[in-house]
């Protein structure tokens, strides 16, 4: 199987966490993007969905699926989305795609969180994949400086502004042994909207997708 078939059959696989008749969450990536198409196969079967990111909101809108503001929903089932890298303890770096902070937001709200990822995402330790970090641009120096006296050497993702209107910093070599603290010390510097790791609210499940096929972790 290649990256793709692997993604495409743990993203469709994911639909069989979707509730009938729900708003279902929706991450970003390329991984999501398979989702999206398995979804729209179902999509009489579902009220809509909340997006994480606008190129999301495009794709399920080209599809006639009602987009929600996440306001407006009080119970969301299920959220779907990829990683860049999971740990057997379902912390992930995400972020990838620079939607971070949305994607944050909408697993916050979410009951069941759904990772949906290829075989080369599964790691032992968190930090091989530069950290994204959501940073107001006012604040960006600071930060940088900040995110060193932590031991990462932190990477202006030149071009790229966020939906939110920020900037991102990508963090390399840091060993994330302690991926909760991490995640915790680097949203206490100021200036930082939020940071790519998922730990303090990690995945339930996680669908790998695998020369074999999907493979399903709780
Ligand atoms: C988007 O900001 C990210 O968090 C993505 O979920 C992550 O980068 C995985 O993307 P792919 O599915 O494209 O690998």
């Amino acid at each position: 199987m290649t990256q793709d078939e692997m993604k495409k059959a743990a993203a469709e696989a994911a639909l069989d966490y979707v509730t009938p008749d729900s708003i279902v969450g929706v991450g970003t990536g390329s991984t999501v993007n398979f989702f999206i198409d398995a979804l729209a196969t179902i999509k009489d079967k579902i009220q809509g969905a909340v997006s994480s990111s606008e190129a999301s909101t495009e794709k399920l809108k080209a599809y006639s699926i009602e987009v929600f503001d996440l306001n407006s929903v009080d119970i969301l089932d299920v959220y779907v989305d990829g990683a860049d890298e999971i740990t057997e303890h379902m912390h992930m770096i995400k972020g990838g795609g620079a939607a971070l902070t949305r994607e944050k937001i909408v697993a916050a709200v979410a009951q069941k969180f759904v990772c949906i990822a290829d075989a080369s995402k599964q790691v032992g330790v968190l930090g091989s994949f530069p950290l994204p970090v959501e940073v107001i641009p006012m604040a960006r120096s600071y930060v940088a400086r900040e995110l060193v006296k932590l031991g990462g050497d932190p990477v202006y993702r030149q071009g790229v502004v966020t939906d939110n209107g920020n900037v991102i910093l990508d963090v390399h070599n840091m060993e994330i042994l302690n991926p909760v603290a991490m995640e915790t010390n680097i949203n206490a510097i100021v200036g930082v909207v939020t940071n790519g790791l998922f730990a303090n609210r990690g995945a339930d499940v996680l669908i790998l997708g695998t020369e074999q096929g999907a493979k399903i972790i709780e």
